[in-house]
């Protein structure tokens, strides 16, 4: 069967990706799949460039983490995407219990994107410089940023990240803006004012952790709004879990699942690539997070191919 990366490039997109960690690295079976640049064209670290790791306290970097996953993919010719700059979560306390003024929030903003986001400049071509900024409403959520400076962060980080990188392709990411709704209403809304503004914006990031048999039926259209901003489109956390133990029905509605989406992203020129998160069950994140449900990548526990890895090689 073809490689996954092999398939999408061929049929006209930059790559297909998957999600890394630092402690599966020294699974040499995991390592040996993750580093065919056939399979995988491009690498996520799924935690190393968050806030905690690379800024634990005021002013200290930390890199070694981050390091590892960069050189790993330099080394096998593949394609990095930072993640992330600014989230609300996996956010030191220093942060969220500073109670800084509107200025020294704003300078600890461009200092850290600035910093981490120029450590890798020219090596990192894709960056999430904000994750999850929108509730599911589609306004924009209370946290620190937002509590401090308003809708203003959002273009504080955005300026800091162009100004380390202007080569990057800057990303706003988040979850449930698979399909129409308002949420989505709320990424447009967000992208024209930040346009408007004249504030660098390149990419919309749709995560794409969905439940098997629910594949929003809006996603080509909702892409396809998304497009039409000027902005490039990349699915980049996708999984698609199922409740446990999965039956062979499931396993085969999820080989559905992922032809579906990865054919309406293959249909629309400007969703550039997909990056799953990561590619075997063994390291998915679902199980510890949605508790009773897991299945949900292409590989099984054992590195066995589950029917889902056909179902994306048929939907490029
Ligand atoms: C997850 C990681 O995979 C886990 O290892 C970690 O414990 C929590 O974060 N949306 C995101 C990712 O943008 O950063 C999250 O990654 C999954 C949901």
């Amino acid at each position: 069967t073809t490689p996954l990366n092999v398939a999408a490039k061929a049929a006209g997109k930059k790559y297909f990706g998957s999600a890394t960690d630092n402690h599966e690295l020294t699974d040499s079976t995991y390592v040996e799949i993750l580093s065919d640049s056939n399979m995988f064209g491009q690498i996520t670290p799924g935690n190393s460039l968050k806030w905690d790791a690379t800024e634990p306290s005021r002013g200290n970097f930390t890199f070694t983490q981050g390091d590892q996953i960069v050189n790993l993919a330099k080394a096998n010719g593949q394609l990095l995407r930072g993640h992330n700059c600014v989230w609300h979560n996996q956010l030191p306390s220093w942060v969220t219990s500073g109670n800084f003024s509107a200025d020294t929030l704003s300078s600890i903003i461009t200092t850290h994107c600035g910093t981490v986001v120029g450590r890798y400049q020219g090596q990192i071509c894709f960056w999430d410089v904000v994750n999850e900024p929108l509730n599911d409403d589609g306004t924009l959520r209370s946290d620190v940023f937002y509590d401090t400076l308003g809708e203003e962060y959002i273009s504080i980080a955005l300026r800091a990240a162009k100004a380390a990188d202007p080569d990057a392709k800057l990303y706003i990411n988040d979850y449930g803006i698979e399909g129409t709704g308002p949420k989505s209403t709320g990424m447009v809304n967000l992208v024209k004012s930040l346009k408007a503004a004249s504030v660098p914006i390149d990419g919309i990031g749709m995560q794409a952790h969905l439940i098997v048999g629910q594949v929003p039926s809006t996603l080509g259209d909702n892409i396809k709004q998304f497009t039409a901003l000027g902005v490039e489109v990349a699915i980049t956390e996708l999984d698609l879990r199922m409740t446990l133990p999965a039956t062979d029905a499931d396993l085969a509605q999820q080989k559905e699942d992922y032809q579906r989406v990865i054919s309406t992203c293959n249909a629309i020129s400007g969703c550039i690539g997909v990056t799953i998160w990561d590619y075997t069950d063994k390291y998915s994140w679902v199980p510890a997070t949605f508790s009773g449900q897991g299945a949900a990548l292409p590989w099984d526990e054992n590195f066995n191919k589950k029917p889902a890895y056909d179902g994306i090689v048929a939907g490029f």
